[in-house]
């Protein structure tokens, strides 16, 4: 079984990825982590992430290493993962890891932008993500003032529909829902219902692929 849950940033995809793992006892992958470890490791190097040269050089020697980085989860090296995402080159490096990882004992949940698209299109159950950027940069402006950084909420806002209009609007794998997605709007939810909702929306979706499959096995 795998399930796809796609996103903008701070729409709580992270969190439901986790604890849907948790529910249907499935590992989990946060491919944003990948973005983020080859956006950081140019960062580090001083090089500059939209280089494609250089990015496809961290792409291609990961180091794993950097899951630990004080500064993996920062807007910084959030910015440098975008802009690293949106070359090809870096995507088709990537694409391999990920989609093993989905097959491998008996399936998993990827939370990303484009898991239900293009990594794992076959994925039994899809979630699309979203909420308005305004509660989206509210919950990353507490995030980042619980972690002791100092910023205003203005420039998180603007940070982060700079970062949605580069990940809708790319060439490559671009954010948007799968046409068999099921929009999951977290605007006005706390976590916990979020949750409940994720939840009855993956067992309802899993029950009708039940009922397919049994339709099939007694036709005539
Ligand atoms: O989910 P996140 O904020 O950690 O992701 C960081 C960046 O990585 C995001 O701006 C776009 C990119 N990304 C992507 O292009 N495809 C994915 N499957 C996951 C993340």
């Amino acid at each position: 079984m795998i399930i796809a849950v796609d996103g903008p940033s701070a729409s709580g995809k992270g969190t439901l990825a986790r604890r849907l793992a948790q529910h249907y006892g499935l590992r989990h992958l946060d491919t944003g982590a990948l973005y983020r470890m080859v956006g950081l490791a140019v960062l580090l190097s001083g090089g500059d992430p939209a280089d494609e040269a250089a990015a496809l050089a961290a792409a291609r020697t990961i180091d794993l290493s950097l899951l630990e980085h004080p500064e993996l989860r920062s807007e910084v090296t959030g910015g440098a993962a975008s802009k690293v995402a949106a070359q090809p080159a870096v995507r088709a490096a990537l694409l391999q890891f990920q989609r093993d990882f989905a097959n491998e004992n008996g399936g998993a949940v990827l939370d990303g932008r484009d898991i239900g698209t293009v990594v794992c299109p076959e994925a039994s159950v899809k979630l699309f993500v979203i909420a308005r950027a305004d509660v989206r940069a509210r919950r990353r402006h507490a995030e980042l003032t619980r972690y002791g950084v100092e910023v205003s909420y203005e420039t998180v806002l603007a940070d982060i529909e700079a970062r949605d209009a580069r990940d809708m609007n790319r060439a490559v794998a671009p954010l948007k829902p799968a046409p068999d997605a099921l929009l999951l709007d977290t605007s006005d939810l706390d976590i916990d219902a979020a949750v409940q909702q994720a939840l009855s929306l993956v067992d309802s979706r899993l029950a009708e692929l039940k009922l397919g499959s049994r339709a099939v096995r007694n036709r005539p």
